[in-house]
């Protein structure tokens, strides 16, 4: 079996020492690598930047890359010989639309940005998943979260969606423990308790290896 997992966050350049980013820190797209390199898949990491090192596992091949379009690149070149695909990465939505050659200078006592909209990583791979292939997104919502979940899985055509809590301490970004509520398309739900990053990895993915099609 075959897994394209993306992971981690990603860098917009804004001049050559600065760029757009967040907090994610790659912690639950690695611990994936880690659990389905344990139920012997092969594995194509596309990390964005993160201080974790490439997994030493000989079944997980780590493509690191920097910004959303070579996370796109690296992850549409993988995709189609995958029987997963899982999207852990937290893409920026947004890039500037300037990338200054020098650094920028500090002038006014304003500056303003322009952003463009960056692809959808997820979304446009979605829209040539085959009906053998099975796509897990990840979602992170403040508010309204299972109707905004449900939507995110049937707009970017994932099988099941991993819902973030965001309410419970210990939870999310930069923790060692997540405690995270999974949908699928029928509205049906499995909610893991608050555990290690490990722990969620290797229940999801049994759940994903238990929903694959028999012929995988
Ligand atoms: N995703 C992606 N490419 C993007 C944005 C998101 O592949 N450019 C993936 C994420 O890896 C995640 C899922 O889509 O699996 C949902 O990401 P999220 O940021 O919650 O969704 P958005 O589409 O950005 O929706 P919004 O910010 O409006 O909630």
């Amino acid at each position: 079996m075959h897994v394209l997992l993306t992971a981690g966050p990603t860098y917009e350049p804004l001049d050559p020492v600065r760029f757009l980013g967040n907090r994610s820190t790659g912690k639950m797209g690695y611990a994936l690598a880690a659990a389905f390199a344990a139920e012997g898949a092969e594995v194509t990491l596309v990390s964005g930047p993160s201080h974790l090192p490439d997994p030493a596992s000989p079944r997980i091949r780590t493509v690191r890359v920097e910004t959303a379009a070579e996370m796109f690149a690296a992850a549409a070149e993988a995709a189609p010989a995958a029987d997963v695909w899982v999207f852990a990465a937290a893409v920026a939505d947004y890039r500037p639309a300037h990338v200054a050659i020098e650094k920028i200078k500090k002038t006014g006592e304003t500056l303003t940005l322009e952003l463009v909209k960056n692809v959808d990583i997820a979304a446009t791979l979605g829209q040539s998943k085959r009906a053998e292939q099975f796509a897990v997104g990840f979602a992170l919502e403040t508010t309204n979260e299972l109707a905004h979940a449900q939507d995110k899985l049937h707009r970017k055509n994932f099988d099941l969606i991993v819902l973030n809590s965001l309410r419970d301490a210990g939870a999310g970004f930069g923790h060692d423990t997540n405690k995270v509520t999974v949908l699928d398309a029928a509205g049906q739900i499995v909610n893991f308790e608050l555990q290690s990053k490990a722990d969620v990895a290797r229940g999801l993915v049994s759940l994903i290896l238990a929903r694959l099609a028999p012929t995988s």
